[in-house]
């Protein structure tokens, strides 16, 4: 009831791990694929090894959390061995490994794509951290033309394999940057990535509790966000959306599809329901399904009618 097709691939159900929960090694995406999630996604990975911040990454706030992770990976030719553990394995569940990755610019971008691409069936840039520094992240999200070229040249080297693009909603105009990556030949829009970045400070030490100070909000709170920035972006593109900010319940997902979404993904909620949130998800959208007599496509972009 719940399969999906997108970008030409078949999807078990829409309900998919995101990237930046539970996506370190392989048993842990592997664990995520074993509690129903129609594909997980990896941690974003770069060309290099890097340490991230300084603990605490990551403080609980009403409604949802503050991280800053600062990107800790183990740099992707190392990382790629972690797929290749599991690929077999979650290819026997049919679940699907998407694999977001993340780069200074078009070049570095290029490098990882090619690597990893043999290993997943779908490509995530991630170019909406929006704590990363530098020239990494929200940097080139937030910039039509960055994210242009960052699209385009990965897709000139990953062989006609679906990429997608996770967008910020930290932007004057979202629909702006949505037609830029479709222009540039994305075949997917993830939306959104962390809020912000946000700030809480300890009263008692007078300091910012995260190591790296400030961090991007996730979880329940940002879902009215998320949910605004799905439907503009449906409204701009055609492109298949990925929906993702604060989804906990199967109402939850409903709400993104008829927003626009084709598919969510979930990260934060893996604390609040556990790791078995995926396939609690699955059963309450398909019980919404039944009671409504109704199928999942013919609700994708129903608030727009
Ligand atoms: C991190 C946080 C993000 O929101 C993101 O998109 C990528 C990485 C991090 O801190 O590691």
């Amino acid at each position: 009831m719940l399969k999906t097709n997108l970008f030409g691939i078949d999807f078990k159900n829409p309900v998919f791990l995101a990237a930046g929960i539970m996506g370190e090694t392989g048993s842990a995406l592997k664990r995520m694929g074993k509690n129903g999630a129609g594909a997980v996604c990896t941690k974003s990975i770069g060309l290099e090894k890097k340490m991230g911040h300084n603990n605490p990454t990551m403080v609980e706030v009403e409604g949802g959390f503050l991280n800053a992770m600062g990107l800790p990976n183990p740099g992707i030719n190392e990382y790629v061995g972690e797929i290749e553990e599991i690929r077999d394995d979650l290819k026997k569940m049919g679940v699907k490994i998407i694999g977001s990755i993340y780069g200074k610019d078009s070049n570095e971008f290029s490098k990882v794509a090619e690597t990893i691409s043999p290993f997943v069936d779908v490509i995530e840039l991630n170019i909406s951290c929006p704590h990363a520094g530098g020239f990494y992240g929200a940097q080139i999200g937030q910039n039509p033309d960055l994210s242009h070229s960052v699209v385009s040249a990965v897709k000139d080297c990953v062989n006609k394999q679906p990429v997608m693009a996770k967008l910020t909603p930290n932007v004057a105009d979202i629909k702006e940057i949505a037609k830029s990556v479709e222009d540039a030949g994305a075949d997917g829009i993830v939306a959104i990535n962390t809020l912000g970045p946000g700030m809480v400070i300890d009263i008692e030490t007078k300091k910012p509790i995260l190591g790296n100070k400030f961090g991007g909000m996730s979880g329940k709170a940002i879902k009215p966000i998320a949910i605004k920035n799905v439907y503009d972006i449906y409204s701009a593109v055609e492109l298949p959306i990925i929906g993702v900010g604060g989804i906990t319940m199967g109402l939850d997902a409903i709400e993104f599809m008829l927003a626009g979404a084709s598919a969510v993904q979930v990260g934060t909620g893996v604390y609040y329901r556990g790791y078995d949130i995926f396939d609690k998800i699955c059963e309450e959208m398909e019980q919404f399904l039944i009671e409504k007599n109704i199928k999942l496509k013919d609700i994708v972009g129903g608030a727009h009618e």
